[in-house]
């Protein structure tokens, strides 16, 4: 997948540019994560220092190095500053699956770019990176992240009881998929 490239591909929306992320990220990154709101349902805690960020931007790139991993970060195309991060994970050539994984600024939520950014990684992995299928799992709680994959067609898929601990608390999931045949394209156009 993306044989021989050393960075991610640039994906454009009607709103938002979807981009390889650098050092200069870092604060908004930082900014992103530190809300705890962002990280309710996160598979981690709201950062607390900046070494956080960086440590998660060192990741991006060994992980998308190994083509483990594609994290986008996407920005409001009038200033390019990063809001929000939308991952292909546990990508699986062999399988043609990858699982998804999204998050906005706290201060941009309700304006749907969370959606139009899921929406247009959806329609690479699907089209450019030729996958078969797409997952997530989300927390029942989670209602702006449900609509967002229910609005793309996912279908839900069945319930894990007390899969994590975070935030001090077991959490369940819900388990969605969406199938390549299944898939509408015009769910992209936001
Ligand atoms: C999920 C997330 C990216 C959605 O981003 P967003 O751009 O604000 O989403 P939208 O504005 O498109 O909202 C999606 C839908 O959810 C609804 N919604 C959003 N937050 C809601 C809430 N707290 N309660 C009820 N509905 C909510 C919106 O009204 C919208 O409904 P619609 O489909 O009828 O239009 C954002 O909420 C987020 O970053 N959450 C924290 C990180 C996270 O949990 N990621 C997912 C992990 S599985």
């Amino acid at each position: 997948m993306l044989t021989g490239a050393l960075t991610l591909p640039t994906l454009e929306t009607p709103r938002l540019r979807l981009r390889w992320m650098t050092e200069a990220d870092i604060p908004a990154l930082f900014e992103l994560f530190s809300h705890p709101e962002v990280t309710r349902y996160w598979s981690w805690s709201a950062y607390t220092e900046r070494a956080q960020a960086e440590k998660l931007l060192e990741n991006i790139h060994k992980h998308f190095a190994e083509r483990s991993l594609f994290q986008w970060g996407y920005a409001r195309r009038e200033d390019d500053r990063i809001i929000g991060t939308c991952t292909l994970a546990e990508l699986s050539g062999q399988h043609r699956r990858a699982s998804l994984g999204y998050a906005l600024n706290h201060a941009h939520w309700g304006h749907g770019y969370g959606r139009e950014a899921v929406a247009r990684v959806v329609e690479f992995g699907f089209t450019s990176l030729e996958l078969h299928r797409l997952e997530a799992d989300v927390d029942p709680r989670n209602t702006g992240s449900i609509r967002v994959l229910e609005g793309l067609g996912f279908q839900h898929e069945g319930y894990q009881r007390q899969r994590y601990f975070l935030n001090g608390e077991l959490q369940d999931a819900v388990l969605y998929g969406l199938l390549r045949p299944e898939w509408r394209p015009d769910s992209a156009a936001s």
